[in-house]
C-alpha cells in the first residue's frame, strides 16, 4: 500500500518534468505558449535533443487537434486524460478555436495544484468561458462554462464515469481524447478497461496517444531502467513494445481502427520551413542521439465512426 502510494507520487512528479521541459523549449522559441509560465516559473537547461523531441511531441499532437477541430466544425469536445499542467484550453481559446466542451483529468493531487494556479492567475481565470458568470471550485475540481478540471484516478472506471458526467460530457458529440505520456504509467488491465469503456460510450471519436515505443531493444531498455531508477514503475510498458502493440491495444478494446507512427516519421512530416527554423535555434552535436530518441516515442491513434476514420499525420 505504502509502495503503491510512492509509485503514484513518482508518476505524478512526471508532470513537473514534462511542464519544465515544455517551459524551457518555449523560452528558447521552439513554439509559442503564452500560458506555460503561469504553471512553471523556472527551469534548468535541457539538452537540444530533448527540446527538439518536445517540439515534435507538441507539434505532432497539434496536427491531430487541428484536424479534429476542422472535422467536428468546432462542435466537438476534447477530453485530456492525465492532462497535467497542459495549457491547450487557453491556447485554443486565444486562437478563437475553443471546442464546445473541454475536460481535463488527472490525479487529485495534480488537479489541486492546477486549480490553485488557475485561481491565482487573472490571465487564466479570465479566459474561462463564464457567460453565466459562475465558476465552481472545490479543492481538486473546477467547473466553468466550457472548461472542467477534475481529480481522478484513471484506473477507477466508475469514478471516471461519474466525473465525466459532472463535467457535462455528451456521449454523442464528436470527441477527441488525448493521452500524452500517460498510459505507460497505467497497468495494462486498467488501461484496457478504460479504453474499452470509452470506446463503448463514444461512437464518434478519435483517440490520440503519445508515448514510448520499441522498448524491447537496447536503447529502450536503458530508457526504461533510467525511468525506473526515478521510481516510475511503468506498469503499462507491455503495450509500448512496437507500433503494432500500440495499435492493437485499441482494436482489441473495441476501437474500430487504429494507426501509429514513430516520432521520426512525425518529425519528418512537419512543415520543412518550421523544421529548418527550429533546427537553427540550437546546435545539435549528436544527431544520432536525437534519431534514437525519436525512434523510441510514437503517436498512436484510434477512431470510432466515419468522421475520423483513417486520419493520418500527413499535413493538410
Ligand atoms: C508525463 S505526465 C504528462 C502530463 C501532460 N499530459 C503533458 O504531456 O504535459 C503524466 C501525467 O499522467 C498523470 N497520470 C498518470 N497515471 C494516472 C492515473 N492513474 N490517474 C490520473 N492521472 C494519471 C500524472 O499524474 C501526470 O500528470
Amino acid at each position: 500500500m505504502i509502495k503503491d502510494m510512492a509509485d503514484d507520487e513518482a508518476v505524478q512528479a512526471t508532470n513537473d518534468d514534462a511542464s519544465e521541459c515544455k517551459r524551457y523549449a518555449v523560452q528558447l522559441g521552439y513554439w509559442s505558449d503564452p500560458f506555460i509560465n503561469f504553471f512553471v516559473r523556472q527551469t534548468g537547461r535541457k539538452a537540444p535533443e530533448i527540446n527538439r523531441g518536445y517540439y515534435a511531441r507538441v507539434k505532432g499532437i497539434e496536427v491531430f487537434i487541428d484536424k479534429f477541430l476542422k472535422l467536428s466544425g468546432g462542435k466537438g469536445q476534447i477530453i485530456n486524460l492525465g492532462a497535467g499542467f497542459d495549457t491547450l484550453y487557453w491556447r485554443l481559446r486565444d486562437a478563437g478555436n475553443s471546442p464546445l466542451n473541454f475536460v481535463e483529468l488527472d490525479f487529485p493531487s495534480v488537479t489541486a495544484k492546477k486549480c490553485y494556479l488557475i485561481k491565482k492567475q487573472k490571465q487564466l481565470i479570465d479566459r474561462l468561458n463564464t457567460e453565466d458568470g459562475e465558476i465552481r471550485f472545490s479543492a481538486t475540481d473546477l467547473h466553468a462554462a466550457n472548461y472542467h478540471l477534475v481529480g481522478i484516478d484513471l484506473r477507477h472506471i466508475s469514478d471516471v464515469a461519474n466525473k465525466l458526467s459532472q463535467a457535462e460530457v455528451n456521449f454523442s458529440l464528436p470527441t477527441l481524447f488525448i493521452t500524452e505520456c500517460v498510459l505507460v504509467y497505467v497497468d495494462t488491465s486498467a488501461a484496457s478497461t478504460l479504453l474499452k469503456w470509452l470506446s463503448g460510450k463514444f461512437s464518434n471519436s478519435i483517440f490520440v496517444n503519445y508515448e514510448q515505443v520499441n522498448m524491447r531493444d537496447k536503447f529502450g531498455q536503458v530508457m526504461l531502467s533510467n525511468l525506473r531508477t526515478r521510481g516510475c514503475l511503468l506498469a503499462g510498458v507491455e503495450d509500448c513494445e512496437s507500433l503494432e502493440t500500440q495499435q492493437r491495444r485499441f482494436t482489441v478494446n473495441g476501437w474500430e481502427g487504429s494507426n501509429a507512427w514513430t516520432m521520426v516519421e512525425v518529425y519528418d512530416s512537419l512543415p520543412e520551413s518550421e523544421r529548418s527554423r527550429i533546427e537553427r535555434i540550437e546546435l545539435l552535436d549528436e544527431r544520432e542521439l536525437l534519431t534514437q530518441l525519436l525512434q523510441h516515442y510514437c503517436i498512436s491513434i484510434a477512431w470510432n465512426g466515419q468522421t475520423f476514420k483513417n486520419i493520418s499525420i500527413a499535413q493538410g
